[in-house]
């Protein structure tokens, strides 16, 4: 068994290659193949996918916890928000490039971890994966996957790892020493799930985990032909019944399987002493996802991590919890420049990243709209909608009158609601120097 550091050294220190930004061809829609040219936004691979997915499938990933009071705050957060635009600055060139964790990276954004992203495109995780590290952007594989991370990693050298903590706390080094030993570097741990959130709305899809086959399944099956032949049948046929791959060392329950709730319990009982061993058997850097307090956040940096995810798990866990952008400020001033700070959770547009960036976010994660993507067109269509979001990105920091993501702040923010106030909190208010131009 390698050594966790020997592994975690080894790999690479920037395996993600330089993606040219051309955002003219995201506009004319020349990066898009046939299936994906008419789609224009985010939002609108979701009606695509509605239609190219069975319906339980579509309902797992769109759906949310309960009466998906936090899924919709996610976006009413950033709606809250207006954009305060700065002129004439010489915006003619622009780099949306940021450096994580020694990495650059030639967005700032990311794919955020989804389970069983497998079902919903052939290969999802290596298509998710793929797709990311062509762009020249990060991708976290989910710890609820069915394609062994060796094999994403392999297809996709650079790509994060979410671990869930396995249930019986001594299966969490062996667990590890096998991600490592796999040539990862970021290890994502989420906390946001000591039980399930309660996914109501997957039932009433037709989902559960396991899968429960039913004629009403076969149903939703059979009207989707392409996806039945392209993705279900093709998988069958490859590689068999799909396993979750990656929640411990070794090879977890088949999908269809009573097991799979058992191996998903337990985990109850986690808290900070395991993130203190895992702080101490991981050596690269370690990411905690699912933090949106700032109490949590000042712990996980005196536990020596890296970085967090400010994230409510996409409004799926706790319904009625708070937007991860409404904690974002408070959490960044406790991280201070200890941690990278980072969030996800209704991001659908360039105008939502800068919000982020603004408040203090270094980078962000995109999560529902690239599954999405993967189901409608596999890798060409990942790759079209990261060509959208950095496209619209570099228009905004145009518009904004930014030439990078570092130079996004708070200035450029006001709450619709009471336009003053935020203005005012300003570290230094743009009235001290009336340019604005802190630029060399
Ligand atoms: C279908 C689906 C599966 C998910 N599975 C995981 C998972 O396995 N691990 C995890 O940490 N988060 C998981 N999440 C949460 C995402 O990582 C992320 O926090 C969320 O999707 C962000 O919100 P957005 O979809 O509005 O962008 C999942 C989300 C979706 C939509």
């Amino acid at each position: 068994m390698p050594s966790l550091t020997a592994a975690a050294s080894a790999a690479p220190a920037n395996p993600l290659p330089p993606a040219p930004i051309n955002a003219w061809q995201a506009f004319d829609g020349t990066r898009s193949t046939g299936r994906t040219r008419h789609l224009l936004s985010l939002d609108d691979f979701e009606a695509a996918a509605r239609r190219a997915l069975p319906r339980p499938i579509f309902g797992y990933v769109a759906g949310a916890a309960e009466d998906n009071r936090a899924l919709a705050d996610n976006r009413q957060a950033f709606d809250e928000l207006a954009l305060v635009p700065r002129v004439l600055r010489n915006v003619a060139q622009r780099d949306q490039g940021v450096t994580l964790f020694g990495t650059r990276y030639a967005s700032p954004f990311g794919i955020a971890p989804m389970g069983i992203a497998a079902l919903s495109a052939y290969r999802g995780d290596v298509v998710l994966a793929r797709a990311a590290a062509a762009a020249g952007i990060p991708a976290v594989q989910s710890g609820s996957s069915l394609i062994r991370l060796e094999e994403v990693v392999a297809a996709a050298p650079g790509t994060w790892f979410q671990a869930y903590l396995p249930g019986t706390p001594e299966r969490i080094a062996p667990l590890l020493q096998r991600v490592a030993a796999a040539g990862v570097q970021t290890l994502v741990v989420t906390v946001d799930i000591p039980v399930a959130g309660n996914r109501e709305n997957n039932l009433r899809a037709g989902f559960s985990t396991p899968l429960r086959p039913s004629l009403r399944l076969a149903w939703d099956g059979l009207v989707r032909p392409r996806w039945l032949a392209g993705t279900l049948l093709r998988t069958l046929a490859r590689h068999g019944m799909p396993h979750f791959e990656n929640s411990f060392a070794e090879r977890g329950a088949p999908i269809l399987s009573a097991r799979v709730q058992r191996d998903f319990a337990g985990r109850e009982h986690f808290d900070w002493a395991h993130i203190a061993q895992i702080r101490r058997q991981w050596h690269g850097p370690l990411v905690v996802k699912g933090i949106l307090s700032p109490h949590d956040a000042a712990l996980a940096r005196q536990h020596g991590v890296d970085g967090i995810v400010v994230s409510n798990h996409g409004g799926r866990q706790l319904d009625g919890a708070v937007a991860p952008l409404r904690m974002l400020p408070a959490i960044a001033e406790q991280a201070g420049s200890a941690m990278v700070v980072m969030l996800d959770g209704g991001i659908r547009r360039g105008t939502d990243v800068a919000k982020a960036l603004a408040l203090g976010a270094q980078a962000v994660f995109v999560g529902r709209p690239f599954n999405y993507a993967a189901a409608v067109d596999g890798e060409a269509g990942v790759a079209a909608a990261i060509g959208l979001l950095r496209a619209e990105l570099d228009r905004n920091l145009a518009m904004l009158g930014a030439t990078c993501c570092a130079e996004l702040g708070p200035q450029h923010l006001v709450d619709r609601r009471a336009p003053w106030p935020l203005a005012h909190a300003t570290a230094s208010p743009p009235f001290d120097n009336p340019t604005g131009d802190t630029r060399p």
